[in-house]
């Protein structure tokens, strides 16, 4: 039997369903900007030790949903656990980014790179999973996610960050087979690893694509929506009589959102380089819009958050179909009282 949802406003919003309120989470609601975050990140010992032990992940996952009325919650891991997965050895240097101790950069190592089983290696995401489900307990929706193959591609060719991707694009332009090679590998391993999340209890799903926008309009279409279609495609859609919505994010996508409207998606997330209602009119009634303030925002007076968000929420100019969020993840140096401002002013706006 599945309990109802005490509140389904961001589901509702996901089909363009009437709602009460427009519902409202934050990218990286579970992050550094939280004191409680940060106390239980140097109690687990690193970023990976919290994504590793689902007790722990449980509960950053929850911290935002104590302070902040959220609509969803977003299951608390990293995209680069698939590669990690797959053999490439994850770590995060304490004031860095992630890097991977074997990248892949030969059609030979992208051939005996394995697909790993989600209940297996992963199983401590899935457990997450189911616990923080049960911690939930109907009260809001649980967001599941991926990267998408290509960003993940650029994690696992480069072996770490990057801002010009040399290694990734040396691949792609000079051996194009080897990099489709690889997205296939990594396509078959998301839509597994996003299935399991789904029978886990994940009641809708993103995948992250934040460095599609890195390509040109030509190379996008080959290279990263195509496989974000094909996952869409294959995953299993129904989980006790509700339908699991997915939502799709590119980075720098703004240009490409008619594409992106038929990729087979409920909803597509838009960063803050693009007016919201421009967006709305260019997809007409294929999809509902996630987004789309500018991070950065959060760093000026109550007062700013109340104006720059309300003017998202009137470009947005329709009753139902809108999910707020920002345009990427939360920076560490917010000061979480404007995130309050933020929730209360999303959810104070007369949604009709
Ligand atoms: O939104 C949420 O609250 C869920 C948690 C979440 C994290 N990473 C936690 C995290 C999600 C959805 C991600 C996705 C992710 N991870 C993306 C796609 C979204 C995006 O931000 O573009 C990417 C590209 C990554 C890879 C990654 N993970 C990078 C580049 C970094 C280092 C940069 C940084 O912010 O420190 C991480 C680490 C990471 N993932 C942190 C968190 C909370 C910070 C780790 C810490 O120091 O505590």
């Amino acid at each position: 039997m599945t309990t109802p949802l005490a509140n389904d406003r961001f589901l509702r919003a996901l089909f363009r369903e009437p709602v009460d309120r427009t519902p409202i989470w934050i990218m990286r609601q579970a992050g550094r900007y939280l004191p409680e975050y940060r106390a239980t990140r140097s109690k687990a010992g690193s970023f990976l030790d919290l994504c590793q032990t689902p007790e722990l992940a449980c509960e950053v996952t929850l911290q935002p949903l104590r302070r902040f009325p959220l609509d969803a919650a977003i299951l608390f891991s990293d995209i680069l656990t698939v590669p990690d997965a797959m053999g490439l050895g994850l770590y995060f240097e304490s004031g860095e980014g992630p890097g991977f101790r074997e990248p892949v950069r030969s059609l030979s190592a992208i051939e005996r790179l394995p697909i790993p089983d989600p209940e297996q290696e992963l199983r401590y995401v899935m457990d997450a999973v189911r616990l923080i489900r049960r911690e939930l307990d109907g009260s809001v929706p649980l967001i599941g996610f991926s990267g998408s193959p290509w960003t993940l591609a650029t994690y696992m060719v480069e072996g770490a960050g990057s801002r010009d991707f040399p290694e990734t694009k040396r691949l792609l332009y000079g051996e194009p087979q080897a990099m489709h090679a690889l997205l296939q590998k990594v396509s078959t391993a998301v839509t597994a690893y996003l299935n399991a999340q789904i029978r886990a209890g994940a009641q809708a799903v993103m995948i992250f694509d934040t460095w599609g926008g890195s390509l040109t309009p030509r190379l996008y279409r080959e290279f990263s929506l195509a496989y974000m279609q094909r996952i869409v495609a294959e995953l299993d859609r129904e989980r006790d009589d509700r339908r699991v919505p997915v939502v799709l994010f590119t980075k720098g996508g703004g240009a490409w959102l008619e594409w992106q409207a038929d990729a087979g998606a409920d909803a597509l997330g838009l960063d803050w380089t693009i007016e919201i209602g421009e967006a709305a009119a260019r997809v007409g009634d294929r999809v509902a819009l996630q987004g789309n303030l500018d991070p950065a925002v959060l760093y000026a007076s109550d007062q700013v958050v109340r104006t720059e968000a309300r003017r998202v929420l009137d470009g947005f100019g329709r009753s139902t179909g809108h999910v707020f969020n920002l345009g990427h993840g939360i920076h560490p140096g917010i000061d979480p009282d404007r995130v309050a401002t933020l929730v209360e002013t999303v959810h104070a706006y007369p949604v009709s």
